[in-house]
């Protein structure tokens, strides 16, 4: 019988060289822009208690309802792959005392995440975020200034269409009211709702302000709306939000109807839009989370933060043209001819390691053809040919692949002659 074919599960993907470099050229523009702004790096565990995710996200959100992995481990304790980032960053913001530290604290995380989706372009069942989390501060500048954080980083990444949608949900005070609100308005008109909008009346009303179901939608064209439920100190705060963000000339649009699928947020609720035909949802989004320490057990400490999906940043980048291409300007491709030149090849690649300068080639194969094509391939400035004429005089050819102009150097000086046009 014949073995099943080994692939990857469905949704997961393998990162290729080719789109690592990619990622981590987005990666490093992230940390650059978010540490020049005073973030320290941190990074929790892939896996934890399952209890985190019910008590932080919520037990009728999506993500812990119906895409948690959770299995019991061999201790019989109920563990999942975090579907999000911000409970464990809260989890360890209350294990480690950070209420301590003087506040805000402002911290950055890249990594991955695993939701049970319905894999498509742009959802994946594990994906990546670039996220941030601020502790320890109410203020609407904090607001602001974590959103324009991620506009400057969508600029430096050459992004310049990405759109950002706010909102403000309210908080523990006048949300009760608009909930009532609501749910009285979607079941005078429940008949009229699609099923799965239906049972949400009862379990999580505000889930069904973003609902796709084409039938929700014409419902909600006259359906309540957060904002004017607000109480007067949500009302203020969002106000001083578009206060900082009109100084700095932002562009945003109200989203009456954003809430977000995560339960912990209150008052300021944003989403980032990439310009990519059929994108898939947002690129990122977030808000302010000012309970979500107290409900995990630590000191009341308000928060905000947001977090970017690294593969539909990915997919816009690529869709803008703005990747850049590999550097290969300081790098150089040794060419080996026959037996004689096998040897002395093979030392030249590491010698020219030794001495930090990028070098590969193949030590015995191929014709000179073949390799100089290869050299081409790889955009390399430089190649080093070596064959038995040239080990025989202790000599190299330096091949110029701009223009193939070739020179004669001896063996011995061509790492510094190497180093000297790279430097
Ligand atoms: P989220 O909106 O659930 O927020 O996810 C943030 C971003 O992760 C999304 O905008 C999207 O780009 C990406 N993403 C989510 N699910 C998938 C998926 N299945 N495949 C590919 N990309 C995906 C959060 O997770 C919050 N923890 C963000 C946050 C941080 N809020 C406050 N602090």
């Amino acid at each position: 019988m014949a073995k099943a074919k080994l692939q990857t599960l469905r949704g997961m993907y393998d990162l290729l060289p080719e789109t690592s470099a990619h990622a981590d050229h987005l990666i490093a523009t992230f940390k650059r822009v978010v540490e020049a702004a005073g973030y320290g790096r941190i990074e929790t565990p892939i896996l934890e208690d399952t209890s985190l995710f019910v008590r932080g996200v919520g037990n009728e959100t999506d993500v812990v309802a119906k895409e948690l992995y959770s299995f019991t481990d061999r201790s019989d304790n109920s563990v999942s792959l975090r579907p999000e980032g911000t409970a464990g960053i809260v989890r360890a913001y209350i294990e480690h005392g950070m209420v301590s530290l003087p506040q805000p604290v402002r911290l950055y995380s890249v990594g991955p995440y695993f939701r049970y989706d319905r894999p498509q372009a742009g959802r994946q069942r594990q994906f990546n975020q670039l996220s941030v989390e601020i502790f320890g501060e109410v203020a609407p500048s904090v607001d602001a200034q974590a959103i324009i954080l991620a506009e400057r980083y969508f600029r430096q990444l050459g992004l310049d269409g990405v759109t950002l949608q706010l909102n403000s949900i309210g908080d523990a005070n006048c949300r009760p009211a608009y909930r009532k609100a609501l749910v009285e308005y979607l079941s005078e008109n429940s008949s009229k709702l699609a099923e799965i909008d239906r049972e949400r009346i009862k379990t999580n009303p505000l889930r069904v302000l973003d609902s796709k179901e084409a039938k929700t939608k014409a419902v909600l064209a006259h359906v309540p709306q957060t904002l004017n439920y607000l109480c007067a100190d949500c009302q203020k705060h969002f106000a001083g939000v578009l206060e900082y963000l009109d100084a700095l000339e932002v562009a945003y649009e109200l989203n009456p109807l954003m809430v977000r699928g995560l339960d912990y947020y209150n008052r300021t609720v944003f989403e980032f839009y990439g310009q990519r035909e059929g994108a898939q949802a947002s690129l990122g989004g977030g808000g302010r989370y000012d309970t979500l320490v107290e409900t995990l057990g630590g000191t009341p400490t308000p928060a905000f933060g947001f977090g970017i999906g690294l593969e539909r940043l990915l997919l816009e980048a690529e869709a803008a043209g703005s990747l850049p291409q590999p550097d290969t300007g300081k790098s150089v491709y040794i060419v080996s001819i026959g037996e004689p030149a096998r040897m002395a090849s093979f030392k030249l690649i590491e010698e020219l390691l030794n001495a930090n300068i990028a070098a590969t080639g193949s030590v015995d194969r191929d014709s000179i053809g073949g390799q100089l094509a290869r050299a081409s391939k790889l955009g390399v400035p430089y190649a080093v040919i070596m064959g038995q004429k040239e080990v025989q005089e202790g000599t190299v050819l330096l091949r110029d692949m701009s223009n193939t102009a070739q020179e004669s150097l001896p063996l011995n000086g061509v790492i510094k002659e190497l180093s000297k046009r790279f430097s």
